[in-house]
């Protein structure tokens, strides 16, 4: 038998799935706080579509993540129908799979209280993500941010999700999803009660940096509009965020060498390759000491066919809220009937009484 075979056969978590023919159960989530933007497409959504032929999948829009930030209410639920739309408009299919938001399924607030209780202080305040989101405000914010990671991994394990794809800034939290399965695994002597979730961190972007300063991320919460492309962006405006996109006065790249030691000649590079599927050698190759002007063109071509289709489908379903909400009350529903028995043997082994 080969070794990965007899891996997987020797983990229960896998073999199930294994034995449908399919590589596990996916969960992943995205938060409904600002614009969706190309970070988010290359190192997320685009390898949740890639992924539902081969695993069981459950997306979510994590409402209840948004509000450890101050969020507007009526801004909220919009936000929360167009990462649906999103999620729908990019490919992925609601009657296959499960797309929902995260407040629609109690179990993940019920799992993540339990899990608070099994995390430490010190893995907590160890969370970098924490420590740039809180700043020098730390006694200001929410204590919800701070027990982010902890509601995190109860999204993940109230399904015993095997995989997690992700962009690079979530690996920390998914390695705390793990600390927090094994140690309620041994806490309680459940052994291989909660699987040990695989992070699957792929594509050539999985880290966008942002348009304006190649050396910090692609985010939503950027105040400037044109360090990030959003999927909703006209073509006029994406042709126009790369146009103004931070360069440096050499020509482009010769060799990849060369490329990493130019952060924002690395990050257009790497965003090509990943709107095209190819390597970054094969485009510093194809651009090797041409201008920036020609190369930013061939850019705005690939990444207005890309995203083109996907923003118009947006704005399509955006028309159709009620479907957009049909989508995720069923997805809610099919996603309870997963998690609560999960959560109710989580309360027998913890000891919770039910007379
Ligand atoms: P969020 O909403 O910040 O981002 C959604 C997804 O997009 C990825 N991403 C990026 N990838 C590449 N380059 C970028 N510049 C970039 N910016 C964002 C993120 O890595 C993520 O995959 N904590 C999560 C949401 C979450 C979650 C979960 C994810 C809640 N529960 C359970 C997985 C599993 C977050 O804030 O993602």
């Amino acid at each position: 038998m080969p070794d990965a075979v007899a891996a997987n056969a020797a983990n229960p978590h896998l073999a199930q799935y294994n034995a449908r023919g399919l590589a596990g159960r996916i969960f992943s989530g995205v938060q409904p706080t600002g614009n969706l933007h190309l970070g988010n497409y290359l190192g997320a959504i685009r390898n949740f579509v890639r992924f539902q032929s081969s695993y069981d999948c459950i997306f979510c829009v994590v409402d209840q993540h948004a509000i450890t930030v101050w969020q507007d209410p009526k801004e909220l639920t919009n936000q929360t129908r167009e990462i649906t739309a999103a999620f729908l408009a990019a490919g992925i299919d609601a009657k296959t799979h499960i797309i929902f938001n995260q407040s629609l399924v109690p179990a993940h607030a019920q799992l993540a209280w339990v899990f608070n209780c099994v995390a430490r202080m010190g893995w907590m305040s160890r969370m970098t993500q924490f420590k740039e989101k809180a700043g020098k405000d730390r006694e200001n914010v929410s204590l919800g941010l701070f027990a982010y990671p902890s509601l995190m991994a109860a999204d993940i394990l109230a399904y015993k999700a095997t995989h997690v794809p992700v962009g690079e800034d979530q690996k920390q939290h998914l390695e705390l999803t793990r600390d927090i399965a094994i140690k309620f695994n041994n806490d309680f002597a459940v052994p291989d009660f909660f699987p040990i979730t695989e992070p699957l961190i792929q594509g050539a972007a999985t880290r966008v940096m942002s348009l304006r300063d190649g050396t910090k991320k692609m985010s939503k919460s950027d105040p400037s509009d044109y360090s990030r492309i959003n999927l909703t962006d006209d073509s006029d405006t994406i042709a126009q965020k790369i146009r103004k996109a931070k360069t440096d006065p050499l020509p482009m790249p010769d060799s990849e060498a060369e490329a990493e030691k130019r952060p924002e000649a690395a990050n257009l590079l790497d965003i090509y390759a990943a709107l095209i599927d190819a390597e970054r050698a094969d485009i510093v190759a194809s651009f090797a000491g041409q201008q920036f002007s020609a190369f930013k063109n061939a850019l705005t071509e690939v990444a207005v066919a890309k995203l083109g289709p996907i923003g118009a489908e947006m704005q399509r379903l955006m028309k159709d809220p009620a479907y957009v909400d049909s989508v995720l009350r069923n997805g809610g529903e099919r996603a309870r009937a997963i998690a609560e028995p999960i959560l109710a043997e989580v309360y027998r082994t913890v000891g919770f009484l039910k007379p």
